[in-house]
């Protein structure tokens, strides 16, 4: 059997990666439209030996399609992710719009894989990517030793922002060398040669909502609402793979050698710990371009008798997007096996 497949946002820096996904694990796609927004319609992407047309979202019928990818941003998915899940469709939603909604589920295809089969409106949403990263390598130690208390760093890549994310440090970047400026765009002050503590929008509790959503959604993942989550979001100049450092404390004390047995049999998880030069993951020697979620700088922390540290880095397009999203693809075409 094959299924009717559309991604909508096609010509992003997810979109593109959805693709090239379901390429590689040969997704068995019968139909496949491609979409965007009217300014790219028409363009031919490649898919395999074929070329195919972008087609423009505002004009699509999105009838007879069984599975819809969106990642197009939150407005796109409010308007039109409802009209696809009206006509038929599976929508995995990578946008914010719903994920917080009690009626669509959010899932880590490693972590709560059975909840994607309660989808009453037809979506299931695609968590952060900082979450998702997170939640592959912690829940196996919340499930072992119940998490209390997660803090969190993180070390985001600008290919988390789009495309233009990328192109604004490319130039910036070049430019810079070159001694000549290059003024911000994307990114709300110079990203070349720096670090933003600042991504998306501010709240009123003083932390941006890139940082809620890692409170919000991994305890609407792990399906607790009595973890703690404390974190901080930064903006790093690496186009690829977003890092963590995280500081966990658990109700039972996990020692560095069970946590280290529990990440190695986890699914989705590569353990790179040894303590030396080189020794532990970095978006470009592990990440970038692949699709484990690496686990390294294991350590019991000084500070707390239940402490431990961790160090987790992954390709945020990949695991963090398009691959968890393909991943979901995969769990509904297995339920109508
Ligand atoms: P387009 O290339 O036509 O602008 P990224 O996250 O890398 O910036 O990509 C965003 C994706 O979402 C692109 O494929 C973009 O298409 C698509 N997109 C943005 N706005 C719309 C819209 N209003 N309708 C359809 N697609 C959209």
């Amino acid at each position: 059997q094959t299924y009717n497949v559309a991604i909508v946002g096609a010509t992003g820096a997810v979109g593109e990666t959805m693709l090239s996904i379901l390429a590689e694990r040969q997704f068995p796609i019968g139909r496949l439209h491609l979409l965007a927004s009217a300014r790219s319609a028409g363009e031919k992407i490649d898919y395999g030996a074929k070329k195919i047309v972008v087609e423009d979202l505002a004009t699509f019928d999105p009838k007879g399609i069984h599975i819809a990818l969106f990642s197009a941003g939150g407005s796109v998915s409010k308007e039109y992710a409802p009209k696809f899940a009206a006509a038929g469709a599976v929508v995995i939603d990578n946008s914010s719009a719903f994920r917080y909604d009690d009626d669509v589920p959010l899932v880590v295809s490693e972590v709560n894989p059975e909840a994607a089969k309660n989808r009453p409106r037809g979506i299931i949403a695609n968590p952060n990517c900082s979450t998702m990263q997170m939640l592959v390598a912690l829940a196996p130690l919340h499930r072992a030793a119940g998490i209390e208390r997660i803090n969190v760093a993180t070390y985001q890549s600008v290919s988390g922002a789009g495309r233009s994310g990328m192109e604004e440090l490319g130039k910036q970047t070049a430019a810079m060398l070159n001694f000549q400026n290059h003024e911000p765009g994307k990114f709300p002050v110079q990203i070349a040669f720096n670090l933003i503590p600042h991504i998306d929008e501010f709240l009123d509790n003083g932390f941006t909502k890139e940082e809620m959503k890692m409170v919000w959604e991994t305890r609407k993942i792990l399906g607790d609402d009595s973890i703690q989550v404390n974190p901080t979001a930064v903006r790093v100049p690496v186009f690829y793979g977003h890092s963590e450092a995280v500081h966990l404390e658990t109700r039972r004390k996990l020692t560095v050698a069970e946590a280290r047995q529990l990440l190695e049999a986890a699914p989705g998880v590569e353990v790179v710990d040894e303590r030396a030069a080189g020794g532990y993951p970095t978006p470009v020697t592990h990440a970038a371009g692949t699709d484990a979620v690496y686990v390294g700088r294991l350590r019991e922390d000084i500070s707390h008798p239940r402490g431990l540290d961790l160090w987790i880095v992954s390709d945020n397009i990949r695991k963090g997007a398009a691959l968890n999203a393909v991943q979901l693809a995969e769990l509904v075409v297995k339920e109508r096996c």
